[in-house]
Parts: C-alpha cells; structure tokens; sequence
C-alpha cells in the first residue's frame, strides 16, 4: 500500500535540462572505475570564472583527497557555490583545469556525465517530491533512467532494495519510509535529499550549507552522518557555521575573493591574521 497518491508528473531527464534531479546530482552509475591513484579524488588548477568583468574565482587551486571530509568557509560572495557549480559543470571556468580522479576533464563532461561519474551534489533548499512517500524518493533518485510513472512502475530488484532499506537507517528515516515526503520537517527532509545522492553511491559529495535553518539537535545527526559517509566518501561541505564546521572538518579552506586565502585544521585558520579580518572578525 502507498501512504500517498501518485501524482501525474511527466519528467525526462533528457529534455528536461534545468529540471531539479539532473541539477541534484542523481546520476545512473557510481563511476567505480575511477583513477585515484595519487590519492586526490579532485584537483582544480588556476580556475577563473567571471561574470560580466567580475572575478568570482581567481587562480582558484584545490586538491581534495580520497576519503577526505573538506569544509569551505568565507564571506558571502567568496565563490563558494561557484566552486561548486564548477565542479559539477553548471558553470564552466573562462580559464584552468577541474579533474576528477587522475583522467577525468570536468571541464569537458556535461553536468548529466559528471552526475554519473560519481559527483553528487545537494543544493540548500531540499527538492523532495512532497506528495510521493519517503521511499518513492528514494526509488526515484535511484532509477533516473526513467520517467517518474515508469520509475515507479518498474520492480525494484532485492539488491535495490536492499540499497534503499540500508540508506533509510543512514539516514533514520525507516520509520518514516510510507510518510509523504511534504509531511517531514525541514531538517528530516534535508536527510531525504541527502539519501537520494546515497542511493546514486557517488564518490564525491558536495554540500552547499546543509545545517541552515536545522535545529541543534538535527545539526548533531548531520554532524554524525557526515563523519560517518567520509573515507567511504569524499565530501566538500560548505557552512557557515563554525560549531558544526569545527564538529566535522578533517581540514578547512577558506575562500576570499574567488581564491584560496588559508587552508589547514580549523584552530590553524581561525588564528591567520588575515582570515579574522576578511571573515571571522574581531
Ligand atoms: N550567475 C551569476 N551571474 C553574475 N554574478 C554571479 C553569478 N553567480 C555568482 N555571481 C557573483 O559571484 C560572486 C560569488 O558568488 P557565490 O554565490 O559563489 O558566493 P558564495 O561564497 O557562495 O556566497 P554565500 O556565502 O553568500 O552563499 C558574488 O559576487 C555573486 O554575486
Ligand atoms: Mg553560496
């Protein structure tokens, strides 16, 4: 029995470009055979992005490590979410090299191939399907070869489910599992989303301030899940909030002006003179 009625949305991730799965990340495959043999998973080299004359990254360089758990933190309008949209091909560097593992050009791969090679991403505003339950979600975001009706229609096999019930516990959602997505809290529907990239199993995560509007005790469960998918996963967390980032971060980078002004463990970064200028205060 579903909790929820089905609604009529028709919906092709090949024609539907700006449609809110492909910008999420979901793609069809983990990208298992992934080159990481120096041990970087990412590597972005004197990337510039402007628009209209005006340098959101400037000669930005970032190597994140296998299994590595990075927080980026700056001002507002440090570039963050435009490292990220980089990253994931949403927007293209004017100039500088973005790769994947040791052989994988992002520069050159659509934002649909970089889902599938194994980049998810999760946007701040959770984009759940509200009227479909908690596991129609997540059988959604696991079968995007598809159209939403023929999605679910399809039969799940034992090891998709299988899959499914496993990131439901990651995610403390089981009992949830038949509840309309629309009926959860804000913070319970960011966790749905965050399942959604689980299922894809990607190797790289990136979270664009996943704790805003959270209570503590949500803030916590993040804090713990995050620490929980690193070294199996690679993840890139931007936040502001220094309690969580400090809870979480294997190392920092801070972002000023579209450039890498420090990086290093958190209590390394909150003594540079020049970050408690720009960012952190006085
Ligand atoms: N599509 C765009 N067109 C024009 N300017 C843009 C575009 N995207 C970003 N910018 C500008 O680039 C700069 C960097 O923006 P970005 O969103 O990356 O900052 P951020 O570090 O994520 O900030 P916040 O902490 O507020 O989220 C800002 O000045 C922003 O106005
Ligand atoms: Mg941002």
């Amino acid at each position: 029995m579903r909790a929820a009625p089905i609604p009529e949305i028709s919906y092709d991730p090949n024609t539907d470009a700006g449609g809110s799965r492909e910008a999420l990340g979901l793609g069809h495959s983990a990208g298992k055979g992934l080159d990481v043999r120096h041990g970087t998973i990412l590597t972005l080299e004197d990337i510039n992005v402007s628009f209209d004359g005006f340098k959101a990254l400037n000669n930005l360089n970032l190597y994140i490590g296998v299994g590595e758990l990075r927080c980026i933190i700056g001002p507002n309008g440090a570039g963050k979410t435009t490292l990220m949209d980089v990253i994931t091909g949403k927007t293209r560097p004017d100039s500088g090299s973005a790769y994947f593992g040791e052989t994988l050009d992002l520069t050159r791969l659509s934002e649909v191939e970089i889902a599938q090679a194994g980049i998810g991403r999760k946007f701040q505003k959770p984009t759940v399907f509200e009227a479909l339950s908690v596991f129609e979600n997540l059988e959604l975001a696991l079968k995007t070869d598809k159209s939403v009706w023929a999605s679910l229609r399809a039969k799940l096999s034992g090891a998709q489910k299988d899959r499914i019930d496993a990131v439901l516990s990651t995610i403390k959602l089981e009992s949830s599992r038949h509840r309309p997505a629309g009926l959860l809290s804000h913070g319970q529907k960011q966790f749905l989303e965050i399942g959604m990239l689980l299922v894809q199993e990607p190797q790289l995560l990136l979270l664009d301030e996943p704790v805003a509007g959270m209570t503590d005790a949500e803030t916590e469960f993040t804090a713990e899940l995050f620490k929980s998918l690193a070294r199996q996963h690679s993840l890139m967390v931007v936040e502001h909030d220094m309690g969580f980032v400090g809870s979480i971060a294997d190392h920092v980078t801070v972002l000023h002006q579209g450039s890498v002004l420090a990086e290093g463990p958190l209590e390394q970064v909150q003594a540079n003179e020049r970050v408690i200028e720009v960012y952190l205060g006085r």
